[in-house]
């Protein structure tokens, strides 16, 4: 079978961003449209997943970050939250090897507590696996919340007995499941939400934020593309005044 020629997309000019986040929506309504069950959509969605880490390995994004599932779909009915997490375990099985060769450095944002032994076992040896490559940091926020995160952070601060004057915004960072990392510089979100549900609520406190009408499934490398061409007529001010006001 021929392959379908992929169209080259140049992005020399531009500045790509170090750490792109991304609300990965709307699995759900591009199943409905087409009259399938959710959980199609949410197959669809996990094959774009796929596409969408090659495109950024391919446009030398350094840390790539997406929301899988978050502490609120739990309330989700019993029988979609059983088919996400067999899509979980099934995408572990299937594309760890490929990821692992790619170069892809698997990390986990969340509480793996709570989460199927059999799961959990998949995701710590995914963790191991592949813990020093350098290719593409990949973050899964999986059983994630923004606030849990927070919630998280300080009670080990507390643990670990930080003093009031020793607290800082930088030592806040270092206890989030992003230790280490770099804040996001964009975030994506498809569906047309715009809201963050949740999502990395600390980190993206100046990120710019990059709503698309696109389902999640239907959010492809050339779509990455335009998104990063966006950030990039964007001008980023940290609070501070543009330099040509
Ligand atoms: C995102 O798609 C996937 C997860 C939240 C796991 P949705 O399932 O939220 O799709 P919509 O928003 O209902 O269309
Ligand atoms: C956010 O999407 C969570 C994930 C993409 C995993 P939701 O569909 O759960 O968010 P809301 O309900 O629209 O806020
Ligand atoms: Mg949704």
């Amino acid at each position: 079978m021929a392959l379908r020629q992929k169209k080259p997309l140049d992005l020399t000019p531009y500045k790509v961003p170090v750490h792109i986040a991304i609300i990965m929506d709307g699995n759900g309504r591009w199943a409905r449209r087409r009259g399938l069950p959710r959980i199609a959509g949410h197959r669809a969605g996990a094959e774009n997943l796929r596409r969408i880490i090659n495109a950024c390995v391919e446009f030398e994004v350094q840390i790539l970050t997406i929301y899988a599932f978050s502490t609120e779909n739990w309330g989700r009915p019993e029988s979609e939250v059983r088919g996400l997490m067999k899509i979980f375990a099934r995408v572990l099985d299937q594309e760890l090897d490929d990821l692992h060769k790619q170069g892809v450095c698997l990390h986990h944002l969340g509480d793996l507590t709570g989460i199927d032994p059999t799961l959990q076992e998949k995701v710590r040896n995914a963790l191991k696996l592949t813990k020093n490559n350098t290719r593409l940091i990949l973050n899964v926020a999986f059983n994630y919340g923004g606030r849990a995160e927070i919630l998280h952070a300080m009670r080990k601060m507390l643990a670990d007995n930080i003093s009031p004057d020793e607290l800082t915004e930088e030592m806040v960072s270092s206890y989030l499941f992003t230790r280490g990392l770099p804040d996001p510089d964009l975030v994506i979100r498809t569906s047309g939400e715009l809201r963050i549900s949740n999502f990395l609520i600390w980190q993206a406190a100046y990120a710019e934020y990059y709503p698309t009408p696109a389902y999640w499934p239907d959010f492809g490398r050339e779509e990455l593309y335009e998104a990063i061409i966006a950030f990039n007529q964007r001008h980023r001010r940290f609070g501070l005044v543009a330099e040509d006001s």
